[in-house]
């Protein structure tokens, strides 16, 4: 209830007025507000102007006023409102409560305190109106369109406001009207308080309005934020209800599963854009029928992913005397694969995240270097998983199937990682040099990323699709040749070589470990002395022709089982001998042929060296009637095609030298054939090899059977260094040919393994005519092969 007091009542102030000073609130000329006054200065003051002119003069202050200290004339702003006193109720507590209305502004010159009042003398601040009429009116209409606008939008006051405002013309009643509404700070009322000129105050709040119209957008669109968060939640939440109803409704209950993903979910170690993924896919297979064939691939997509060993890790066992312990316990020699297995160990316990090499042993089959890998698991104390990639051609089998291809699975990775079920087990890449590569891509291509350290942290298998950490597995590859791997392959690796056994290191591997599980896994516990070493030296020789030890094993195993059968049908416990083997193993293979030792014309022991290790070969050379044609057989590549050629011209060229008939090369050809015709056979090593078969049948002179040779041939007769040195000396010793002629570039390659040349004769040679001279023998010393005759 406003009482409106007509302004001009009071056009005569006093020049004293009372002060009551005001909190919180700033009271602008027309304003009606209550206040609340307890000071007894104040009060007195009030009594004494209601028995006058019933006016005051509120002056807003600073801060707040603390009752202890008392009201301080510093504290008060100097311009404030004469105000009229309209109506004073006492309160019962103590303190009166009334009702002023603005008049004016006044400036409040001297302010005096005394012990019972607090009185100003004061002078009416007159407004000025001397501001440009069309500046007003342009204000005025601003201040009006915004109003309009508040009303659209709706958030700042209520409708009334708009409504009122656009019937107001007079510019000051506007300004008071605005001023009720807006909620100023005391400061902000202060300074609007105090400006004289009508435009600028104008101006002024219809910044405030503004201002106040922004706020309240903004406070609206966080509450409808807010509210549609809430009200998605909530809408999930009952569609989920609504399907779940309907899902049991059709039988179709696969609810509890879905529960106890969402359970699992929760505790997965997964990263956490994983988890998002992963919170996908449960959606989409709640939202798929249970029996479906997609609802199958989802399910069976999430087990993989369940089930992979996320932040699941071992550690590392880095006791070196352990692991030197556990890897000499299951291998015999292997000196350089060890030594580097301490090696690692050594740097991994001075630095945890340090260098960690992949090794690749490179070496003949049987020779230990998968079976290896399981003991490097074993003494770092970490889980073991294989992957042979003999044979793989298409990239999937390495990153996965897609899943939209039925029956689609990860690559081989993840299921090793799956099966090892720790995220840092040692991963044993078998038969790396087997991987093939066809129109499904390039296996090998997938190999670089899987075994680079920058890529593999967060390695991508198509199945999954989501990246997987394999920084952490211990990578060990293995191969037969490291020729068909991939130079970018190689040189992520350290290859290390593993070279074929001597028959001293086949002996003691089988005395000390593959006798002893061969007999462990047939449970023949009481056998003692069930093979002698001399019957083992035997099986060595005559029955096996290996560089590792594979086939010795599977010889060995085979007499563990025929003696428990022995046991187990007569109770009797044998022995076997060299005499009685044969009756279990058959007649001996490899037994010493006397043919093989003999010297012949036109045939020369080669030593290769072939991814199963070294090997004698028999190259041999025929003259027949032709027109001086050069003959090649047995899969030969190019580079030993043209080696055959170089020999041939070598041999030419020196006629004379050899006392040979020059017409033998224009009606006669020569055939080369080099044996095991169906494995192609390459490389230049075989070089003075065949140029001993071509001088032998041109000569007419035999070849001493007691050597073997391996050298590449140039042109001027010199023999240049091979390959291989220590794989092809041991074939020889296989072959129990008595010399090796090797290539005296080569000599330095015997340095540190001496002793495999202990029993067999090396002979170091530099130039053709050292071979000729130790191996061709003279005229007539040999049975002549029928072709050789009839040319001859
Ligand atoms: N130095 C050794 N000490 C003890 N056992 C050995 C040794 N070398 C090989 N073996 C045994 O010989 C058998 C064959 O070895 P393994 O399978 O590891 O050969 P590999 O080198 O991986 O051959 P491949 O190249 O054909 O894969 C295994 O039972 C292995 O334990
Ligand atoms: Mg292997």
């Amino acid at each position: 209830m406003k009482t409106v007091l007509n302004r001009d009542m009071h056009e005569h102030i006093p020049e004293m007025l009372p002060v009551i000073p005001t909190m919180d609130v700033v009271v602008f000329p027309h304003m009606i507000v209550p206040l609340l006054v307890l000071d007894e200065k104040i009060i007195k003051g009030i009594n004494q102007s209601l028995q006058e002119a019933k006016l005051v003069l509120l002056l807003a202050a600073k801060k707040q006023i603390n009752s202890n200290e008392g009201i301080a004339t510093k504290d008060l702003y100097a311009i404030g409102t004469v105000a009229s006193i309209m109506r004073l109720i006492k309160i019962p507590e103590g303190g009166i409560k009334i009702l002023v209305q603005g008049i004016c502004k006044a400036n409040a010159h001297d302010i005096i305190a005394s012990d019972d009042s607090l009185q100003a003398t004061i002078s009416k601040v007159e407004s000025n109106d001397q501001s440009n009429k069309e500046h007003i009116q342009a204000h005025i209409k601003n201040i009006k369109s915004l109003a309009e606008k508040m009303a659209i939008s709706g958030n700042t006051f209520s409708p009334d406001f708009h409504i009122i405002l656009s019937k107001m013309q007079d510019p000051e009643k506007i300004a008071d009207f605005i001023l009720s509404h807006l909620n100023l700070g005391i400061e902000q009322a202060q300074q609007l308080l105090e400006i004289d000129d009508q435009a600028e105050l104008l101006e002024h709040l219809y910044r405030n309005l503004a201002k106040e119209m922004e706020v309240a957008d903004m406070q609206e669109k966080i509450r409808n934020n807010a509210r549609d968060s809430m009200n998605k939640a909530q809408k999930e939440f009952y569609l989920r209800e609504q399907m779940r109803a309907i899902k049991k409704e059709l039988g179709e209950d696969d609810v509890e599963e879905i529960d106890t993903m969402r359970q699992k979910l929760e505790t997965l170690a997964a990263p956490e854009d994983v988890k998002v993924e992963v919170r996908r896919h449960i959606n989409r297979l709640e939202k798929t029928s249970p029996d479906s064939m997609e609802a199958a691939v989802i399910r069976n997509h999430l087990e993989w992913i369940f089930g992979l060993p996320w932040q699941i890790f071992t550690i590392d066992n880095l006791d070196i005397e352990h692991a030197k312990k556990v890897l000499d316990e299951e291998h015999y020699g292997l000196k350089e694969i060890k030594e580097r297995i301490l090696d690692f160990i050594s740097i991994r316990k001075l630095k945890t995240d340090g260098y960690a090499p992949i090794l690749c042993f490179v070496g003949p089959p049987g020779t230990g270097k998968t079976s290896l890998g399981q003991s490097i698991a074993r003494s770092l104390g970490r889980a073991y998983a294989r992957i042979s990639l003999g044979g793989v051609k298409d990239e999937a089998e390495i990153r996965g199937h897609r899943r939209t291809y039925v029956g689609a699975m990860p690559g081989r990775f993840v299921q090793a990682i799956k099966k090892a079920a720790t995220s840092n087990p040692v991963v044993v890449i078998d038969e790396l040099d087997k991987i093939g590569s066809d129109f499904r891509g390039d296996p090998s291509a997938a190999m670089l990323e899987v075994l680079d350290p920058q890529q593999n942290k967060t390695f991508y298998d198509n199945y999954l699709g989501i990246p997987f950490d394999l920084s952490k597995v211990m990578f060990i590859a293995t191969a037969n040749s490291i020729e068909t791997i991939s130079e970018p392959l190689r040189d992520r690796m350290e290859i290390i070589d593993v070279s074929g056994y001597t028959h001293e290191e086949k002996l003691n591997i089988a005395k000390i470990h593959l006798l002893k599980k061969a007999i462990n896994d047939t449970g023949i516990t009481a056998h003692d002395g069930l093979i002698s070493d001399e019957l083992i030296t035997d099986l060595i020789i005559n029955y096996t022709k290996e560089s590792g030890v594979r086939q010795l094993e599977r010889i060995l195993r085979k007499l563990c089982s025929k003696a428990a059968r022995v046991f187990v049908e007569r109770n009797e416990i044998i022995t076997f001998e060299k005499d009685n083997v044969q009756h279990y193993l058959g007649p001996r293979k490899f037994l010493e042929d006397e043919l093989d030792k003999e010297d012949q014309i036109g045939i020369s022991n080669g030593l290769a060296w072939t991814a199963y290790g070294g090997e004698m070969i028999k190259i041999e050379a025929v003259l027949m009637p032709g027109k001086g044609k050069l003959i090649l057989t047995g899969q030969l590549g190019d580079v030993m095609k043209e080696s055959a050629q170089a020999a041939l011209s070598y041999a030419r060229s020196h006629t004379q030298q050899f006392n040979i008939d020059n017409k033998l090369f224009i009606n006669y050809d020569i055939h080369i054939h080099v044996p095991a015709g169906g494995v192609p056979k390459d490389g230049p090593s075989a070089g003075i090899t065949m140029l001993t078969a071509i001088l032998s049948v041109l000569t007419q002179r035999p070849i001493n059977a007691h050597y073997a040779m391996t050298g590449e041939l140039n042109l001027r007769g010199e023999v240049m260094p091979i390959g291989g040195v220590k794989e092809k000396i041991l074939a020889a010793k296989r072959n129990k040919v008595d010399h090796v002629i090797l290539p005296y570039k080569n000599r330095h390659d015997l340095t540190g393994i001496e002793e495999i040349a202990q029993d067999i004769g090396i002979i170091w040679v530099q130039h053709a005519d050292e071979v000729l001279h130790y191996v061709l023998m003279p005229l007539g010393q040999e049975k002549k092969t029928e072709a050789v005759a009839k040319a001859a």
